[in-house]
């Protein structure tokens, strides 16, 4: 008798976002899906970082509606999902932003977040480029329902280029795991529990090794700054430009953002991508070494390669650098070939819109008359 043949399991899964249908790899997150997508159909994510094993499922913004687990069991899961940590399965249908639910339920967790947090933007050097920020203009309520004292800390210098304001800190543990999987040693960590948990070293031991830095670009708050660039500039004055040297330290990539001022350097970070994570170079995290960062702070010191690229969209774009990306012409250039799906229903969204009348047959903007029965 001829041996049974066993069924080849599929290497990919198809899943439908915000009804946009992909085909991901099987093992794919949620998360990574929808940044396949791109757009705001990619959840919120503020704990999360690629780069970093072990990330996520701490924040919660990147909750998202499984409005059906998979073709076998098209049955939707009863809570929200952490994104970040959810597999897609095959036939999986997926709500974001097109989620009455995830909407409440991210304005909620905004809110948490923003109990403790500090309102100091004006005076805080993450403004511009804080994923707080903008997770609050984006979802925040103008009012907090919070009476009682908020958590405070005094200012730390854990080593000679880093402050920590805890009082910003959101405890995303990304800075931890920095420390884990980019250093030597790591000796700080999350101390105690609930309220009173922080981030510190132990009995103030310094943070000091080559690779430290990074914590402050993975940072998605201003509770990790930079000693060097702290209060000399805000970042929408000053010029990104894509720079490189020929570093010898092992493991870091030499290559950098400087953000100019004239042709003094301000500040050096690592490259960063539309995510707001550190760029890969060759399928490896592209982090630089302390000695990038801190130390080479002259143009002479670096190659110049050109304007950075910025997301049209950030507040730093706005000295409209020749760097800056242009908007594609087309919704399907934009979409990478697909064609436009519909991601919201109009007569959700307004009354007026009544369904009997098709927008497309409407000369010039509509107004209430339009609608109306007897005009
Ligand atoms: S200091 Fe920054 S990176 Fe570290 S846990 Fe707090 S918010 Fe996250
Ligand atoms: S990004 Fe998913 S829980 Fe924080």
């Amino acid at each position: 008798m001829p041996e049974e043949t066993k069924p080849i399991p599929p290497s990919t899964f198809k899943v439908t976002i915000d009804n946009i249908t992909i085909d991901v790899p099987v093992g794919t997150t949620v998360l990574n899906a929808a940044r396949k997508i791109g757009g705001d159909v990619a959840p919120p994510a503020m704990c999360y970082y690629s780069k970093l094993q072990g990330s996520g499922g701490k924040c919660r913004t990147c909750l998202v509606e499984i409005a059906a687990g998979s073709t076998v069991d098209p049955r939707p899961m009863p809570k929200l999902v952490a994104s970040c940590r959810t597999t897609v399965m095959d036939g999986m249908i997926v709500k974001n932003i097109t989620s009455d639910k995830v909407k409440d339920a991210r304005a909620g967790v905004v809110e948490f977040l923003l109990l403790n947090h500090p309102l100091d933007c004006p005076i805080c050097d993450q403004a511009g480029e804080c994923h707080l920020q903008d997770l609050g203009y984006e979802h925040g309520k103008e009012g907090t329902r919070y009476e009682f004292a908020r958590r405070t800390f005094t200012k730390e210098d854990i080593g000679p280029y880093i402050q920590l304001h805890m009082t910003r800190c959101i405890l995303c543990y990304r800075c931890t795991y920095v420390a884990d999987q980019l250093t030597d040693k790591r000796v700080h960590g999350i101390l105690d529990r609930g309220e009173h948990a922080e981030i510190s070293t132990y009995i103030s031991k310094a943070i000091d090794n080559d690779f430290s830095g990074n914590m402050i670009d993975v940072c998605p708050v201003g509770a990790l700054t930079d000693k060097t660039f702290r209060f000399k500039n805000r970042v929408w004055f000053t010029k990104p430009v894509d720079a490189h040297r020929n570093c010898t330290t092992p493991g870091c990539c030499g290559k950098t953002t400087l953000w100019l001022r004239g042709d003094e350097v301000y500040r050096v970070t690592a490259r960063k991508d539309e995510w707001g994570e550190v760029q890969s170079y060759d399928g490896k995290p592209g982090w630089i070494c302390n000695e990038c960062r801190f130390d080479k702070k002259k143009t002479g010191d670096w190659v110049v390669e050109g304007l950075t690229k910025i997301n049209r969209h950030s507040v730093i774009s706005q000295g409209n650098y020749d760097g800056l990306v242009i908007p594609k012409e087309t919704i399907q250039e934009v979409m990478g070939g697909r064609d436009p799906k519909i991601l919201m229903d109009i007569h959700d969204e307004s009354e007026v819109n009544e369904p009997g009348i098709h927008l497309s047959e409407i000369n010039g903007p509509a107004h209430s008359d339009t609608f109306a029965t007897n005009p």
